[in-house]
């Protein structure tokens, strides 16, 4: 008898990329699912949703309507659907898409094999979108390592509430692993050949986990114990918030060699009246005085940033604030949106004057600002000699390989397959617009 097949989509952030990993081992180690890229010959079919912006929404409607249609050649289908979107909507997506079986939350993951065997026993579609803590991690299969990076997840969830946010209300508030469950979790990984690992989570340094001596360790100390790991060589975290970025934070770049110089901290404007009605909790002068700190701390580091353009209220004067604050900072990347209203959430219910075009311009030109700003940082890294960690072949070009620097950048270089999933030397000799091309030294 052939395996049964899984079909599973992803959207949205780096959660849900992790999320869906982890359902694919779950499915595979419970039920015997194998992956399939085709739709068509799929027995179980997973959507796991987005909904940070509306479009992430819409997305998997027009999707699930695809996949009523395979069902119909495949009445067997099971079709489960996770993720935000579930969170939020619960047994409303039935109502929109009755073909849909199961409905679970970021929460309840663990709880799929459940799900569907009590669907197919009852023929009633089940609904779990509950926030049962962090009993989803004991639930899950031990992580296997597919290469020399991985990610590890640290802590769920976020009770920052910014206004214009979904993400407390559909993944719950911050809930942090054990501090042992998370070393273990990488010291496992470290033993498959794991060297570069990307600690995961909604606010990372809001981490506070507990001890076995029954305190709490903080995101600092966390970072400390991780890098004494053995073969970890690398590490990074993604997302943090600057409202918990401790000097003690600050001060783990100068002490701690194998944390990248690369850091990822949103900051959403540069307009202090904006950033109170989003209610992030900092100025502008205080994000920068972090940056100013973290330079100190780690000459050179990159900083990417997060930024909403045309939240509700959003002057020219205040979108000017903006773009002097990418100047001062000079970020190296930006994941930059303009603002999408979320249902249930404040800033929804705020008034909004700017019409979706004036926008828009605001955003082309914050990213073209941004994007010149990458471009000139990495022209700085010509004839440099930069530490990579060797990720595979490239996705071009007979016996290339590709790697990541330090600062998040991809090169491609002439090398053997041996080094693949070693970290190298490599000496910049070409910049691209999104890539960089060196040479083995
Ligand atoms: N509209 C636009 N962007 C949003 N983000 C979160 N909510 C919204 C929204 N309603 C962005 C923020 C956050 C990133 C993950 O998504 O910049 O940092
Ligand atoms: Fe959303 Fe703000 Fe929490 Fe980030 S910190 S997940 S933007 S509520």
């Amino acid at each position: 008898m052939t395996a049964k097949k899984l079909y599973l989509r992803s959207f949205g952030c780096q959660m849900n990329d992790y999320d869906s990993g982890r359902i694919a081992d779950l499915l595979e180690e419970r039920m015997g699912l194998e992956k399939t890229e085709s739709l068509d010959e799929a027995d179980v079919v997973i959507l796991n949703t987005c909904s940070i912006r509306e479009k992430a929404q819409e997305k998997v409607f027009s999707d699930l309507g695809r996949i009523r249609e395979a069902k119909k050649c495949h009445p067997g289908m099971m079709i489960a659907v996770g993720g935000c979107v579930a969170s939020q909507e619960g047994k409303k997506i039935l109502d929109r898409a009755p073909w849909v079986d199961v409905v679970f939350g970021p929460q309840t993951l663990h709880r799929i094999p459940e799900l569907l065997a009590e669907r197919e026993k009852t023929g009633r579609a089940q609904v779990d979108v509950s926030f049962p803590e962090i009993e989803k991690f004991d639930s899950l299969p031990a992580p296997h390592a597919s290469g020399a990076a991985a990610f590890v997840s640290i802590m769920e969830g976020c009770s920052k509430y910014c206004t214009y946010c979904v993400v407390p209300y559909t993944r719950g508030e911050e809930i942090s692993r054990p501090l042992v469950d998370v070393l273990v979790e990488v010291a496992q990984l470290a033993d498959q050949g794991v060297k570069e690992v990307t600690l995961l989570g909604q606010n990372v340094n809001a981490y506070r986990g507990r001890t076995p001596a029954g305190d709490e360790a903080d995101f600092a100390l966390l970072l400390e114990y991780v890098s004494e790991i053995e073969g970890i060589e690398r590490i990074r975290y993604t997302t943090s918030h600057p409202r918990e970025f401790t000097q003690r934070l600050i001060d783990a770049y100068r002490k701690l060699p194998k944390l990248v110089s690369h850091v990822h901290l949103p900051v959403q404007s540069g307009s202090d009246r904006i950033l109170a009605a989003m209610k992030r909790g900092y100025t502008a002068l205080e994000y920068k005085s972090i940056i100013r700190r973290l330079k100190a701390a780690r000459p050179g580091i990159a900083v990417a940033t997060d930024i909403i353009v045309g939240f509700p209220g959003e002057t020219e004067d205040d979108f000017e604030r903006t773009m002097t604050l990418i100047e001062d900072v000079g970020f190296d990347a930006s994941f930059s949106f303009v603002y999408s209203p979320r249902p249930g959430t404040p800033a929804a219910r705020l008034p909004d004057d700017t019409p979706y075009s004036v926008k828009l311009a605001r955003l082309q030109r914050l990213q073209k600002r941004i994007d010149e700003n990458a471009a000139e940082i990495s022209r700085g890294m010509l004839g440099k000699i930069e530490r990579v960690l060797v990720l595979g072949p490239a996705k071009r070009g007979e016996g290339e390989l590709m790697a990541r620097t330090d600062n998040n950048r991809i090169v491609n270089f002439p090398g053997p397959a041996s080094i693949i999933n070693q970290m190298a030397n490599v000496r910049i000799t070409e910049v691209f617009p999104h890539t960089l091309g060196g040479e083995l030294v």
